[in-house]
């Protein structure tokens, strides 16, 4: 075989093994949460969940520290996120499970009364069934789906603000369909409790962003299930709970959710994935531009033993599979080369 073909050849199969130990280097970033010793949420137990985010309660529980990353998979995507990390407890009583959640936060959006206004808000996300394995964190996957239990800042503090709070000087001639006077200011409510519901279109679709009277009956906390970003949908049962409070330029929000989930039971020791994401308003961050983790494994009382995850449900990072798939390419393109030489060697050609 001549030099040059030889040297070629190891050459490429040298790269070949060294892009697929770099691949195999980066393993760890497959692994599951408790694998890659990703922060454990231990919920402690209480005779009553608490109510309040500043309840002196949470001191029984051990804060896990939780990172945050910019949303980079779906377009819009974000370069980098309001939040940055999180702070994260939790307790449990006989019935249902809370979590409080802390991040900075140097700005208090809470009100959408103009449309370039976009809410503070913070998600919990578990999956629907855990026993079809840990979902894709980008919120599940068509028949492996994920609930989500979304607090967000305007359905507790800004609800019943929109236009006329945002513009106090604005002039109302008259409303037609809303059932007040003319020359009154209409609000949202008005058309659903005295006028034509119908022209408030967006409520009468039944969509609950703009329904103030789904909000008031669901509260801050709104439960919601996916199948995959772009699949979102308000869950037919709002279990959820919660409440906000903004103090020294800081967010602290309780969130609860019933431990008796549709398909599963949240049972004491058991290990359960859950993954957060936080939006930060005064980024104009909302839908996907958002910061949000990685799974990470709650559990009731007790750490959980560590649980295997199926391939690719870790939110494995797209640099390592790319790496394993060009170490393969490489070492099979270096095999393919080094056997065609053999082969016209044989034939007499070298
Ligand atoms: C890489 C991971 C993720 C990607 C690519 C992603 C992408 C998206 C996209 C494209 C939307 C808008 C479309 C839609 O409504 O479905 C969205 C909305 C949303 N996502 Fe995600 N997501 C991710 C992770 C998460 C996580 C971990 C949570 C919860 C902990 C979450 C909770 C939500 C919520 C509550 C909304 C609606 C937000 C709003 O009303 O402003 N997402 N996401």
């Amino acid at each position: 075989m001549k030099v040059l073909e030889r040297n070629t050849t190891r050459r490429w199969a040298l790269m070949g093994v060294a892009a697929t130990a770099l691949a195999w280097a980066a393993r760890p970033l497959w692994k599951s949460a408790s694998a890659q010793n990703l922060p454990a949420l231990v919920a402690a137990r209480v005779g009553q969940v608490p109510t309040e985010p500043t309840d002196a309660a949470w001191a029984q529980a051990v804060p896990a520290s939780i990172m945050m990353l910019p949303q980079t998979v779906a377009l819009p995507r974000v370069k980098e996120a309001g939040a940055k990390n999180l702070t994260v407890r939790a307790l449990y009583d006989a019935q249902r499970m809370a979590v409080l959640i802390e991040w900075p936060d140097v700005h208090q959006d809470a009100d959408l009364g103009t449309v370039m206004q976009y809410r503070d808000g913070v998600a919990v996300m578990l999956p629907e069934d855990p026993s079809k394995g840990t979902p894709p964190i980008t919120m599940g996957q068509g028949g492996n789906g994920v609930v989500i239990y979304h607090w967000k800042s305007d359905w507790q503090f800004g609800r019943l603000k929109d236009v006329d709070e945002a513009y106090p000087n604005m002039y109302a001639d008259w409303y037609q369909f809303s059932g007040v006077e003319a020359g009154q200011m209409a609000e949202a409510s008005d058309y659903l409790t005295k006028g034509r519901k119908e022209y408030l279109t967006a409520a009468a679709a039944g969509n609950h962003l703009a329904d103030p009277q789904v909000q008031e009956k669901v509260g801050p906390v709104q439960k919601m299930r996916s199948e995959g970003f772009g699949t979102l949908e308000p869950h037919k049962t709002q279990d959820g709970a919660g409440k906000g409070a903004y103090q020294d330029g800081a967010w602290h929000i309780l969130v609860s959710l019933p431990r008796e989930q549709e398909k599963f039971t949240i049972r004491e020791g058991a290990p359960l994935p859950v993954a957060f994401a936080a939006w930060d308003g005064a980024r104009n961050e909302r839908d996907g531009q958002k910061a949000y983790s990685l799974w990470t494994q709650a559990s009731l009382g007790q750490p959980a033993a560590a649980t295997p995850t199926p391939a690719g449900a870790g939110g494995g990072s797209p640099l390592a599979i790319l790496g394993a798939v060009a170490g393969i390419i490489v070492v099979g393109a270096a095999a393919v080369l080094g056997f065609r030489a053999l082969r016209g060697r044989r034939s007499g050609g070298g």
